[in-house]
């Protein structure tokens, strides 16, 4: 265990005020990947607590390829990008979500997981959930299950955790 770990993280993020919209603030987490000695313990906590259990990790665009990467290689599993609509050069499954103004899709190759393959999804934060609801459904359409998702920053207030019921969401701060 790390108990010191998710207070660490919480001083590392950066409040941006007014980002990207007015009376937002933004919870930057770039200070946490430019420090190798706090990213090296998230990566370690999330790899500690999979180890063995998953086949494959999913990391959601584009925040969520830089420690999916990280935490796959150091698993030893593959990585598959889940991206958004029109940059996957092969067949892909597609799921819309909503945003808070209009809709996006993120896409996965369908080939890239294979039927009942257990897939540790990544991603940096949690807030409203509507992305994360998307990359599950995309990955249970390729055939395989969610074995868990792992976050960095759970935004509570916004309850995307009641998007995610039934999965084993883990988060490494929730503010
Ligand atoms: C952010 C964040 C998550 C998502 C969470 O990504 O990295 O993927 O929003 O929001 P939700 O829980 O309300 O769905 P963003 O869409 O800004 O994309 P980016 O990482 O490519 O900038």
């Amino acid at each position: 265990g790390d108990p010191d770990l998710a207070a660490d993280v919480l001083a590392g993020l950066r409040d941006i005020p007014d980002f990207p919209v007015n009376g937002v603030v933004f919870k930057d987490f770039t200070p946490v990947l430019l420090d190798h000695a706090l990213r090296s313990r998230i990566i370690a906590d999330v790899v500690d607590r999979r180890r063995g259990q998953v086949d494959v990790v999913a990391g959601i665009e584009a925040r969520g390829f830089i420690l999916g990467a990280v935490i796959a290689h150091e698993l030893g599993v593959g990585f598959v990008p889940v991206r958004k609509e029109g940059k996957l050069p092969s067949a892909v499954h597609a799921q819309s979500y909503s945003l808070e103004y209009g809709t996006a899709t993120l896409e996965i190759h369908q080939d890239a997981v294979s039927h009942g393959e257990r897939v540790l999804v990544v991603d940096d934060v949690l807030a409203t959930g509507g992305t994360l609801a998307a990359t599950c459904e995309l990955v249970e359409r390729c055939g395989a299950s969610v074995a868990a998702i792992e976050l960095v920053l759970e935004i509570g207030p916004l309850e995307g955790r009641s998007k995610l019921t039934g999965y084993d969401v883990r988060s490494t701060v929730t503010i």
